[in-house]
């Protein structure tokens, strides 16, 4: 049972071309604080490149790493193997997550805009959290992808995709960093902080921006299309629009930064 749309990535694509979203993460992770001994949940922790880093982090303590995508979780048990019970992996929506005072902090990064429903999301978040403890995320916010998004929605607005688009509603929610601050004084966060940030990302080759797109970004967008020759016009089109882009083949990646505590 899940709240949210979406379930499965292709986690080996993801694994493989996630470099830009681990240099993000790791720019999260060199700001925590911590003392070593923490138990620590990574929210939506795809396939643990980012996990590994934070368990470096922690010789004496303890990751949960959950994650709605089967597939996901299997990659990261795969490259989490040497931390045995260190790590334990979890199969969960953030929508239901069902742990109440656990963990001393949770990290989250390039997930919680996958989450439609935040004032949830941030009330479970809250929940699961011990007094005291501290929430340090990011996610994708503000006018992310707009270029991309624009060109997406007015492609699949014409023929032949407009006959299977009807109804269709992108699968993000992309806040701005006083709305998400909002949000998370709402579900009883104090000391909060947000901010948000360009993240243009330019890939290397027209292969390259293709399988990330795809993969990536507009997974969703292209399940609605019901042949592979579709799929591959649709993609052609926006590949061919991003080579004349100066630079070409770049995204226009914004990360949107938050964090906060629960009271004492
Ligand atoms: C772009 S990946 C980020 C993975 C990793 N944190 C990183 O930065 O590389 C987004 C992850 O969020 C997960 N996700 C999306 N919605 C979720 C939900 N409702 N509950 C749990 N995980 C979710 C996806 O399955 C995916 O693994």
């Amino acid at each position: 049972m899940t709240d949210s749309p979406h379930r499965e990535w292709n986690s080996d694509v993801y694994h493989r071309l996630s470099a830009p979203q681990v240099s993000w993460g790791k720019k999260v992770l060199s700001r925590l604080r911590l003392r070593g001994d923490e138990l620590v949940l990574d929210a939506g922790c795809g396939t643990g490149r980012l996990t590994a880093d934070l368990l470096e982090s922690l010789p004496r303590g303890r990751v949960i790493a959950m994650d709605l995508s089967e597939n996901m979780l299997r990659s990261a048990s795969e490259h989490l193997a040497r931390y045995g019970c260190q790590v334990r992996l979890v199969a969960c929506d953030l929508l239901q997550l069902p742990f109440e005072g656990a963990f001393d902090g949770i990290v989250s990064t390039a997930a919680f805009h996958w989450v439609l429903d935040h004032e949830r999301l941030f009330a479970n978040l809250h929940r699961a959290l011990v007094p005291g403890a501290w929430l340090e995320a990011q996610c994708g916010g503000g006018p992310n992808l707009e270029r991309l998004r624009e060109r997406a929605n007015a492609l699949g607005a014409t023929r032949p995709f407009n006959h299977f688009f009807a109804g269709f509603r992108e699968p993000w929610l992309f806040q701005d960093a006083a709305g998400v601050a909002e949000c998370l004084r709402r579900a009883g966060f104090v000391d909060v902080e947000t901010s948000i940030e360009p993240a243009m990302t330019i890939l290397d080759s027209a292969k390259e921006y293709t399988e990330f797109v795809r993969n990536i970004i507009l997974q969703l967008h292209l399940e609605n299309l019901p042949s592979e020759r579709l799929r591959a016009e649709f993609m052609a089109v926006l590949q061919e629009q991003a080579a004349a882009d100066d630079p070409p083949f770049s995204l226009d990646y914004w990360r949107l930064n938050l964090r906060g505590r629960v009271p004492e």
